[in-house]
């Protein structure tokens, strides 16, 4: 039998215990918890605990995303892990992720596009299923970004949450019908000259200090708006399909605003769009596969149903995945 498309098979999640409302952070900055609802539609954050790390948020979602599988470690032979804080420099945090999970054999990597790393991390474990270089991926969304957030920034440190998710891809194996469901495609895009409006001000190569989170945030906004768009046109497009077409989006979470205006454009209702930045805010890399993990655990994504996944994040890197789930 042919592989026609790589299907995910399970999804994962974990989130630390520990939660920070609008009113806390209100109670030690000039902010408030109407400014950062009406703003963002955050309510509330998860932080991570001191001394857990992402490798640590990473392998809980994969073994919340393998249990949902019905798979063990031993069918897992590559890990892709979408990351901006990663445990350490090198190796790269796929690798404490996969002795975490007692596999020693296939192989694991990072990959970092910040916010569009679960996209790319997709991507590229998509594209080694479909060549058959991989019979079981684990791609993984992990982030720590409490640890590089300027805490004095009322701008930035508002918007951000830890948090961890993960999905399973398998090749999807058959004829007719069945050959129909899986990543129907991925579209990946970035642009350095934009990479001054969303950075971090620190890294090896430079101060040798792991640096803060800074960011143009109108102006990120507004290309955000501009290249999800894009984005999401791109995915219909490719598919012959438009908007009302697609049952689920689960856009990155970043912003509310930004998501209603992506789901006005798709003409999509407020029920079909996947909402966790009121309990989670912006997670980056692991906002998707958090989301997902949450629509398909409450039921809500079913076999067969069109699912549509975007993002946009600092370099400026931004793209699409279109799913038949
Ligand atoms: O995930 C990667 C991609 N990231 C994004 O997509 C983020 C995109 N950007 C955004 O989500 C929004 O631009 C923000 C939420 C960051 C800011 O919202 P905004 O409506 O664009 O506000 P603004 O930056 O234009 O600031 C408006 C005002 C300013 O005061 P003045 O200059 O009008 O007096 C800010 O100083 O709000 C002030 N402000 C705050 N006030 C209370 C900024 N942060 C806060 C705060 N609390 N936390």
């Amino acid at each position: 039998m042919s592989v026609t498309r790589s299907r995910i098979v399970g999804c994962g999640a974990y989130l630390p215990e520990r939660r920070v409302t609008n009113h806390e952070l209100a109670g030690r900055l000039d902010t408030s918890d109407e400014w950062i609802r009406t703003r963002t539609g955050i309510g509330q954050r998860h932080i991570a605990a001191e001394g857990e790390k992402t490798s640590d948020l990473a392998t809980a979602a994969s073994r919340d995303a393998l249990t949902n599988a019905g798979m063990s470690p031993d069918d897992i032979d590559l890990i892709v892990l979408a990351t901006a804080t990663p445990d350490l420099t090198f190796p790269a945090s796929a690798t404490q992720v996969q002795a975490n999970l007692g596999i020693a054999h296939g192989c694991a990597f990072d990959v970092h596009a910040v916010c569009t790393g679960f996209i790319y991390a997709l991507a590229v474990a998509d594209n080694f299923v479909r060549v058959g270089q991989s019979r079981g991926a684990l791609v993984v969304g992990a982030e720590t970004f409490s640890r590089i957030l300027d805490w004095n920034d009322r701008g930035t440190c508002v918007l951000f949450g830890d948090g961890g998710g993960a999905v399973v891809l398998t090749p999807g194996e058959g004829e007719g019908d069945s050959g129909d469901r899986g990543i129907l495609s991925t579209h990946l895009h970035a642009d350095g000259r934009q990479r001054d409006m969303l950075y971090v001000d620190g890294g090896p190569s430079t101060t040798q200090l792991a640096g803060h989170l800074r960011m143009e945030g109108r102006d990120v906004f507004r290309h955000a708006v501009v290249n999800l768009a894009e984005a999401v046109d791109e995915a219909l497009g490719a598919n012959g399909l438009e908007g009302r077409n697609v049952d689920w989006l689960v856009p990155h979470q970043a912003n509310r605003r930004i998501i209603d205006a992506i789901a006005r454009k798709l003409e999509l209702p407020p029920e079909k769009v996947v909402m966790t930045i009121d309990r989670h805010a912006n997670t980056s890399a692991a906002s998707i596969p958090l989301a997902l993990s949450e629509a398909v655990h409450d039921g809500k994504i079913r076999r067969n149903q069109l699912v549509l996944l975007e993002a946009m994040g600092g370099g400026f890197t931004w793209g699409s995945a279109m799913v038949r789930w």
